[in-house]
Formats: structure tokens, C-alpha cells, sequence
């Protein structure tokens, strides 16, 4: 196996799933096609990627949307990347909506962004620090107010001990963001996955997988971050590019 660290990253955006929380906004287009502030909702993360010098950027929709994400997006050129597309059949989770990018990455490490998923800081500065890993994963936590809405990491120090998904008694204030970094190995993690209670592929599984291997760093995010999944969030985050636009 090859463990020179790779200076290069392919990019991911997961742009499924139903949406229910913002109906009836999202009755007949896709979340991600939302306005927030001047641009739709995937812009963001797009730029984000493109601003961390990320070149080729997989793009992972559902069946009824697909086309107007392609119209919107087209191959790329007007971001100055290469877009892919595939399309999630149904929404089967965060962690199955990741497997269809296996053949796209092609054991090059990745940088995942959850469509939803909006902050201030640039993406750069926590890749180069993941890509200086030889392998394993690196997460994005910030301290949050209501964490039995996320992803809850338990830290010690540079480690991360546990990850609880929206846990009713959270063991910190750390969400988990929807910003992940993995190395070729996650897809065979994800092919061990059982889907959870709610039907889905996990990937706070995924997550709790490559803590168990002991090869998951993380950073704290330092500007400010929300998902944009509810009436409320999707409001906050209005204000907040509004205020003070992500970088
Ligand atoms: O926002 C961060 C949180 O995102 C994390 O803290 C949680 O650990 C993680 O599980 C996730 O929680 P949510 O329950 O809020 O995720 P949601 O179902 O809203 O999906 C978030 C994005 O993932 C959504 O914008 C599109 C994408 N997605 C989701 C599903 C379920 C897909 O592409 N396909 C899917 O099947």
C-alpha cells in the first residue's frame, strides 16, 4: 500500500435526501436549489471546494431533481471544475449516498460536504492539515448550543473518543459538522454498515468506525457554521451570510 500522503483531493457534495422538514418549499424542487442570500443553497459548498483548490467534485442527487441540479450546474466550467453526477435511487442515508463515489475517487482522498451544510471559514487550511495524514479520517466539530440536533463528539485532547447521533443526553456541546475527510478505506466501512433505526446508513457509523481503528483526527471549526435543514436554520443562515459572508 502506498502511505506517501497524497497532496491532491477529490471533492463530494451530498445533495439528496427528501427534505421533509422544509415542506412545502421543497414539494416540487430539491433543498439545495433554495435561495440563501443571492445564490442557490449548493453554491456554497461548491465554492467552498473550489476555494480549497479542489478540481474534480462528484455531485450526488436524488431521482426527481437530478435534472434541475445539472441545468443550474452544467459541467462545471463556470466554477472552474469538473462536476460528476450520480444519482441516489432513494434517500438510504448520508453513509449510502457516499458509496456511489467510490469509483469517482478511485482510492484518492476525499473532502465531503453535505449540501446543507453552510460556514464562514475556508475549507483549505483543514484539508492541507487532513492531507498531511497518511490515512484515516479528520472531522469538523464546533461548539453548539443545541447539540441533540447533530452528530455529538466526546474529544480527549487531539483524540476523538465516541460519536453519538442526536443523542437525547449529549456528552458535550461538539456537533459534528457535515464536513468529513476520508481516505480510500471508507467505502469498505460503509459496505459493514446495517442501517439504523431510522432506516438509514449512518455516518456517524462510519465515523465511530475509524475512531475504533484510532486513525480519526478533527479541528475545531473557528467561524461560524450551520446546517440549513429546518425553517430555523434556514433562517439563521440567511442572517449570518448576510452579516458576515463565508470566505
Ligand atoms: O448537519 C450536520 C449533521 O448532518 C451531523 O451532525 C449528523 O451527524 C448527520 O447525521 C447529519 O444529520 P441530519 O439528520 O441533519 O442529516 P440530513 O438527513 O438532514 O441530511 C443532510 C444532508 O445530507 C442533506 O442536505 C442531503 C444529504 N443526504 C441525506 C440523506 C438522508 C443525501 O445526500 N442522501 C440521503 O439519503
Amino acid at each position: 500500500m502506498n502511505t506517501k500522503p497524497s497532496t491532491v483531493a477529490k471533492g463530494i457534495i451530498l445533495a439528496g435526501g427528501t427534505a421533509t422538514r422544509l415542506r412545502p418549499l421543497t414539494n416540487i424542487t430539491n433543498k439545495h436549489l433554495l435561495p440563501i442570500g443571492r445564490k442557490p443553497m449548493i453554491y456554497y459548498p461548491i465554492e467552498k471546494m473550489t476555494g480549497a483548490g479542489i478540481e474534480d467534485i462528484l455531485i450526488v442527487t436524488g431521482v426527481d431533481h437530478m435534472g434541475d441540479v445539472v441545468g443550474l450546474l452544467g459541467s462545471g466550467k463556470d466554477f472552474n471544475c469538473r462536476f460528476t453526477y450520480k444519482v441516489q435511487d432513494q434517500a438510504g442515508g448520508i453513509a449510502q449516498a457516499l458509496s456511489l463515489a467510490e469509483d469517482f475517487s478511485n482510492s484518492v482522498p476525499v473532502a465531503v460536504i453535505l449540501g446543507d451544510n453552510i460556514f464562514e471559514d475556508s475549507m483549505k487550511p483543514y484539508l492541507e492539515k487532513y492531507l498531511k495524514q497518511k490515512k484515516g479520517a479528520h472531522i469538523l466539530l464546533k461548539p453548539v448550543q443545541d447539540p441533540q440536533r447533530f452528530g455529538v463528539a466526546e474529544v480527549k485532547g487531539d483524540k476523538v473518543i465516541s460519536i453519538e447521533e442526536k443523542p437525547k443526553i449529549p456528552k458535550s456541546d461538539l456537533a459534528v459538522t457535515g464536513i468529513y475527510f476520508y481516505d480510500g478505506e471508507v467505502f469498505d466501512i460503509i459496505r459493514t454498515l446495517k442501517p439504523s433505526g431510522r432506516g438509514e446508513l449512518e455516518i456517524t457509523d462510519v465515523n465511530n468506525e475509524y475512531i475504533r481503528r484510532g486513525i480519526m483526527s478533527w479541528s475545531r471549526m473557528d467561524g461560524w457554521w450551520s446546517d440549513a435543514g429546518t425553517f430555523e436554520s434556514l433562517s439563521y443562515v440567511q442572517k449570518l451570510v448576510e452579516d458576515n459572508p463565508p470566505k
